[in-house]
Parts: C-alpha cells; sequence; structure tokens
C-alpha cells in the first residue's frame, strides 16, 4: 500500500482557519490529523469540539483524531459527532481499552491506539486485533516542531514485525518530527501513515511540501 500523508493542523495559521483546510483539500493529502490537548494529559491545551465542528463543513478529507486527554473515553460520543474517520486514544490514558475501542468501533469510527515514546510496542500483543492503526509518537506528545526521536525508527520496525507475524492489516501511523529525511527512514521501516505538522505548515509551499512527503 502507498503511505498516506496526515498534515497535523496545529502548525496551521488560526487566524486563516479556513485557507489552511481549503489548502488541505486542494493538496494530496490523505487525511488530516487534529490534536485535541487537555492540559492534564500533556503540558499544553490545543483546541475542542467546537473548532472540530466548524471544520466539519470545511473539511474534505477524513478526520484523524489525536485525543491527548485523559480519560478519554468519555468523549466517543462528541468525536463521533464530529464526523471523525479515526479516533485515536492513548494506550497510557486508557485502563480498560478494550472496552474503550469497541466503543469507538460501535459509533462506525475507526479505532486507533497511540503509544508514548517511553511505551514498548510489545503492551499491544493482546489488543492488536482489535485496532485500525497504531499511531506512534516520535516526540514527547504536546507541541509541534520538536526534534525527532531517532528510536522510532526500530520500534517503528518492531511493530511492523508483530502486525506481519500476526498476519493483520492494522496500520503503523507515526507523529511527531517527521520530515522528509526522517518520513524516509519510517516508510523503509514498515509505516503506513506519517503525520507532519511544522514540516507541513510553516514550508514556503505546503502543497509542495505535502506531495514530496507523499512520493517518498
Ligand atoms: C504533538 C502532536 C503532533 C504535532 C506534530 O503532540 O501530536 O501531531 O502536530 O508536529 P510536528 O510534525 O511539527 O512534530
Ligand atoms: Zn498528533
Amino acid at each position: 500500500m502507498k503511505h498516506l500523508i496526515a498534515p497535523s493542523l496545529l502548525s496551521a495559521d488560526f487566524m486563516r482557519l479556513q485557507e489552511e483546510v481549503e489548502m488541505i483539500n486542494n493538496s494530496d493529502a490523505d487525511w488530516l490529523h487534529l490534536d485535541i490537548m487537555d492540559g492534564v494529559f500533556v503540558p499544553n491545551i490545543s483546541f475542542g469540539f467546537p473548532v472540530l465542528d466548524a471544520l466539519k463543513s470545511v473539511c474534505k478529507k477524513p478526520m484523524d483524531v489525536h485525543l491527548m486527554i485523559v480519560e478519554p473515553q468519555k468523549f466517543i460520543h462528541e468525536v463521533a459527532a464530529t464526523g471523525a474517520y479515526m479516533m485515536n486514544v492513548h494506550y497510557e490514558a486508557s485502563t480498560h481499552l478494550h472496552r474503550t475501542v469497541t466503543a469507538i468501533k460501535e459509533t462506525g469510527m475507526k479505532a486507533a491506539v497511540t503509544l508514548n515514546p517511553h511505551t514498548p510496542v510489545c503492551l499491544l500483543e493482546d489488543i492488536i486485533q482489535d485496532l485500525d492503526m497504531v499511531l506512534l509518537m516520535s516526540v514527547n506528545p504536546g507541541f509541534g516542531g520538536q526534534r525527532f526521536i531517532e528510536h522510532s525508527v526500530e520500534k517503528t520496525a518492531r511493530l511492523r514485525e508483530m502486525i506481519d507475524r500476526k498476519g493483520l492489516n492494522t496500520l503503523i501511523e507515526i507523529d511527531g518530527g517527521v520530515n522528509l529525511e526522517t518520513g524516509k527512514r519510517l516508510i523503509e521501516a514498515g509505516a503506513d501513515v506519517l503525520v507532519a505538522g511544522s514540516f507541513v505548515f510553516k514550508s514556503p509551499d505546503p502543497v509542495q511540501t505535502i506531495k514530496d512527503l507523499k512520493a517518498l
């Protein structure tokens, strides 16, 4: 499968949000990645459901919603109501992960579990068969523009091995510090979806940058 590109709106110009989303609509981007933070699970606050609801009428790409919040299971119906395609919950924020994943899928959304950089992929052995995607954080979540954690490449390869060994088609998405150089190595290691925030939105020509990431 050709890899997918999911630009992260966190690095967009929020004064020009509609134009930024229209730029994504007219680009080769496959999804739009949306980062929700609560100031508790991560040391930052981004945007919430009113913003997602507003984007819903403009955004033509599937919305990949990444919840960096405690107790994400409380907001499954709010996320579904935004029309989201994929709901990502953090492993570290979910005590009853199987119940949460089941409830996400019951709404019709795809279910993804996100791992912080220190959380090993082996902890997914008994849940991966129920997941549509695993999101590996390649920075500590909370901010755009951080330095890529090198160990993420090896971790991607280990997750690829687990998925292939079990004969699953679970997607692997990587988020944080993705650019043309890290992106290439991540795809070689087995990544299916690359999230890119600052590399896309802070570039002189974001449409071309998305095209370049897609061409890797
Ligand atoms: C970080 C977010 C990312 C962020 C990535 O907590 O989950 O999606 O936007 O930004 P870059 O691509 O700039 O590292
Ligand atoms: Zn994210």
